[in-house]
């Protein structure tokens, strides 16, 4: 495990996640509350980046596609795949994959980047 540069501070503004591809791996970090959280990038649900629409909402990151939420603070479920419930297909498709938890990656500061250990 080593930490890399991940994204310059100045892109990143409070509650606005961002991908960040590092290697094989794709991330999502987001400055929330002073906090840099950086999160395994694709949604657990069915992989959309969460850097891409992805929502701040109490201190979790809700995916935009079937809203499928996870804490920011240890990666765990909140709510799996609840949208849309009329038709109710969001809870139909949230049962086409097992439900997991978010995982996490710990974060610093440094020379102007936000580094990630990986
Ligand atoms: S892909 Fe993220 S909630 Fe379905």
């Amino acid at each position: 495990m080593q930490w890399k540069n991940a994204i310059r501070l100045s892109k990143l503004k409070p509650d606005k996640p961002r991908m960040v591809i590092l290697g094989l791996k794709t991330l999502m970090i987001v400055h929330h509350e002073g906090k840099y959280h950086a999160t395994e990038g694709l949604c657990r649900h069915m992989r959309w980046p969460l850097g891409i629409g992805g929502k701040v909402v109490d201190g979790c990151i809700r995916c935009p596609l079937h809203q499928t939420t996870h804490c920011l603070d240890d990666g765990s479920l909140v709510e799996w795949s609840p949208f849309p419930l009329f038709p109710p297909y969001g809870r139909a498709v949230g049962k086409l994959s097992k439900k997991k938890d978010l995982p996490l990656y710990e974060t610093r500061v440094k020379d102007d980047y936000v580094q990630i250990r990986i």
